[in-house]
């Protein structure tokens, strides 16, 4: 079961530092003030702790392993709840509990877990949104390398619905002076060598099979960036 959520709390921690930098960059440069530059930056670095609490709930409860993809996609959907709620439980503030709880919501309502609409969504998590995908994006995976910043930039704007247009203007702008600095360089275990694009055209491929078909490729999943 190892191979359908593999949570790794070394590349967590490394993206909640990516994202977090880039948070405070882009909050700074939209003019935010800096105690909600503070909070921002916080939520940024939090955002997936619920992850950890999923992997357990994967791990922990066999009639909940299942090896359909669909079923590994429903549960992780649930960790944008599942952060906000140990976050709730220690107090932290609302700007950051809503940064969090609606992180993977999208402007133009496809997003989860509530489909809320441009600005419904709060703003720390419109912009945690546009710094957690260009940090997935320019992080190796186990299925492709990263892309590099125009290649990201590019295949952001292939989706530029998902975002807040005011928050990825100057997003594009902080990418410019600070482009991947933040970024922290993993070494990767022996089974995680990069298939490289021909993996990655399998995994596409693989993700959508028919349900009940192991996807071989799924040690990790797109869906948590
Ligand atoms: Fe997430």
């Amino acid at each position: 079961m190892g191979e359908i959520v593999n949570y790794n709390l070394t590349e967590e921690l490394a993206h909640g530092i990516y994202v977090s930098a880039l948070v405070r960059d882009l909050s700074r440069e939209i003019g935010l003030s800096e105690p909600a530059v503070y909070e921002f930056t916080l939520a940024g670095l939090l955002h997936d702790i619920g992850k950890l609490q999923l992997a357990n709930y994967i791990y922990g409860n066999e009639k909940i392993v299942s090896p359909l993809v669909v079923e590994e996609m429903k549960y992780v959907r649930m960790h944008p709840m599942l952060s906000f709620e140990i976050l709730k439980e220690r107090g932290l503030s609302d700007l950051v509990l809503d940064a969090v709880r609606y992180h993977h919501e999208d402007y133009d309502g496809s997003g989860f877990p509530s489909n809320l609409v441009g600005e419904e969504i709060p703003l720390g998590a419109r912009i945690i949104r546009c710094c957690d995908v260009f940090a997935a994006l320019t992080t190796d995976r186990p299925y492709r390398k990263r892309f590099d910043i125009d290649e990201a930039m590019s295949l952001m704007i292939d989706e530029i619905t998902h975002f807040d247009m005011k928050i990825f203007l100057a997003f594009e702008r902080i990418v410019h002076r600070v482009g991947t600095k933040y970024q922290i360089d993993l070494p990767y275990s022996d089974d995680e060598l990069l298939l490289g694009e021909t993996g990655a055209a399998e995994f596409m491929a693989s993700a959508a099979a028919a349900p009940g078909q192991k996807n071989p490729y799924l040690t990790r999943s797109e869906t948590w960036q």
